[in-house]
């Protein structure tokens, strides 16, 4: 198993967000996690990428417990990009060295090669404070490119196209295939009709976590 939830509960000061969760993700499994706003998905997710530390329970991801190790395995795609007022090069390597080469890979797998070319600066392109000078989009799809260069073995994805229109959200959505192929997948959302390359699909209701009732049809 990739990642072990057991009787994992967590709290904002006194405010129970996730009550006693138990859940198993196999190695390159892709799972689906649906749940309505406010009901704790992006906690979740943030629990499992080692950003928060459970109030009780374990977690283990690739093996590890202790919160640096588990940043080291994951790869974020948040609800907004989340991108520094840096160039589109210092969001994807992010102060890490990356080869130009890796850059390039994942700049064409996150479907941002065309448009990069077309900037004056190409990937020295300043993105503004607070991703003021790009579209959400290609925000989103920088913070997706950051990701595959990353290269890390488990992804987590909270609403990556939510706040898209329908043509962008499908350039995101194969940007996310690029990303997330031969890896283990945690993907929270509030639309199913975006779970679908999903292995099995659960839902987080009053801080516990279910079987979802239904199955997708697509
Ligand atoms: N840093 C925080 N401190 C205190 N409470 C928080 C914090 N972040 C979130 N919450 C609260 O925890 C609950 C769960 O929030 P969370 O962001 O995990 O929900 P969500 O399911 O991701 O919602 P959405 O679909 O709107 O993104 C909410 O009631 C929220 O107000
Ligand atoms: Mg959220």
């Amino acid at each position: 198993m990739e990642i072990i939830l057991k009787n994992a509960t967590f709290k904002y000061g006194e405010k129970l967000i996730l009550d006693d969760i138990n859940l198993s993700v196999k190695k390159q499994e892709h799972i689906g996690i649906l749940g309505s706003s406010g009901g704790g998905k992006s906690t979740l997710l943030k629990v499992i990428a080692g950003l928060y530390e459970i109030t009780q329970g374990t977690c283990s991801v690739a093996g590890y417990q202790d919160l640096d190790s588990i940043r080291k395995q994951v790869a974020v795609v948040m609800q907004s990009a989340g991108l520094f007022p840096m160039s589109i090069r210092d969001n994807i390597t992010c102060g890490h060295f990356i080869s130009d080469e890796r850059i390039k890979e994942a700049i064409e797998a996150a479907q941002l090669d065309s448009w990069i070319h077309s900037l004056p600066d190409g990937i020295n392109s300043y993105v503004g404070e607070r991703a003021s000078k790009v579209s959400g989009g290609q925000a989103q799809r920088i913070a997706i490119a950051r990701a595959i260069a990353k290269d890390a073995p488990i992804i987590l994805l909270d609403e990556p196209t939510s706040a898209l229109d329908d043509e962008t959200a499908r350039a995101v959505m194969l940007a996310l295939q690029n990303l997330t192929k031969g890896k283990t997948v945690v993907h929270v959302t509030h639309r199913i009709d975006t779970l679908w390359d999903c292995d099995c699909i659960y839902e987080l209701r009053g801080g516990k976590l279910y079987d979802a009732k239904f199955k997708p049809s697509f």
